[in-house]
This record gives C-alpha cells, structure tokens and sequence, in this order.
C-alpha cells in the first residue's frame, strides 16, 4: 500500500485496527469460555457484541473515505492474546485466571482507546465528519468497558484479598 501523506497513515491505522477488532471478537470468545466467573463472562460477551458494530463502524469509516480495509497486522492485540494463553497454559486457580483475563481486557480497552484517539484526531484534522462520528462512537464504547472492567477488577481484588 502506499504510505506517502498524512491519508495513507489514516488508512492504514484504520486497517490496523479493523484487524484488531476481529482479532477481539475471537479472543472475547475464547477468553469467555476459560474463565469460570459469570460476571466477566457475561460482560465479555457483551463486548463482543458491541466489538462486532464497531467492526461495521469501521466498515462505514472505510466506504465514506471510497478505501478498503488494507492488509494490516495488529500485533498489539496478539501480544494481549499470547500473554493470556501462556498463563493459562501456567495452571493458575480459576480466582487467579480471571483476574489475569480482567487485566488483559483491560489492557486491550487502553490500547485501543490509545488508537481510536489518535484516528479521531486524524480524521478531524482531514474534515472527514462521518468518520469522525463512527470512530467517537467506538471510542466512547471502548472507554466505558474500560470503566466497567477497572471496577470489577476492585471489587475482586477486595473480594479475594478479604478471603486470603
Ligand atoms: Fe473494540
């Protein structure tokens, strides 16, 4: 692809990302399935869901710009998912696996805040208004799963601190 000005470099964080949100989708459904706490299950696969209109914002994001999503890894996020399956493979306690997985999700929410930020001010600085739209809409899903999985990871920390 060609990286020559500043709407080749949106192109292609954009692709980046649209490589990450489906990597998510995959991962949100393989970490729900490993951890035995109904909460995090439960607001895993919610995020999955929202993960899964957030690829069709971005899709949206591609057609008002006439691009395409290009081929682009997001080795960001396959960090997150290596980190997670060489400590599960470490036998830790159910307790201690889902404390690990709330990290990594959440670690994967700031990462991807982190990016959608960056697209967001691209895209105004380009004038593009429906992607700016479709990028802050993300954004702010990204922002309170963040808040939401923060509080959770307290309220079992607390929970598991009170026990030992
Ligand atoms: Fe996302």
């Amino acid at each position: 692809m060609r990286l020559e000005n500043p709407r080749d470099l949106f192109v292609y964080n954009l692709s980046s990302i649209y490589t990450g949100e489906k990597k998510i989708v995959e991962m949100l459904d393989e970490v729900s399935g490993k951890v035995n706490d109904s909460t995090l299950s439960q607001m895993l696969r919610h995020h999955r869901e929202e993960t899964q209109q957030q690829i069709q914002n971005l899709d949206q994001c591609f057609q008002a710009i006439g691009e395409s999503p290009q081929q682009v890894p997001c080795p960001v996020v396959d960090a997150i998912h290596q980190e997670f399956r060489q400590f599960a493979d470490m036998n830790p306690s159910p307790q201690v696996l889902t404390m690990f997985a709330l990290a990594g999700a959440d670690k994967t929410e700031h990462f991807e805040i982190a990016a959608y930020r960056g697209l967001v001010n691209k895209a105004m600085l380009m004038g593009e208004t429906t992607c700016i739209q479709l990028l802050e809409t993300n954004l702010l899903q990204e922002e309170e799963t963040a808040g939401k999985l923060e509080r959770f990871a307290n309220e079992l920390g607390r929970k598991a601190l009170a026990a030992t």
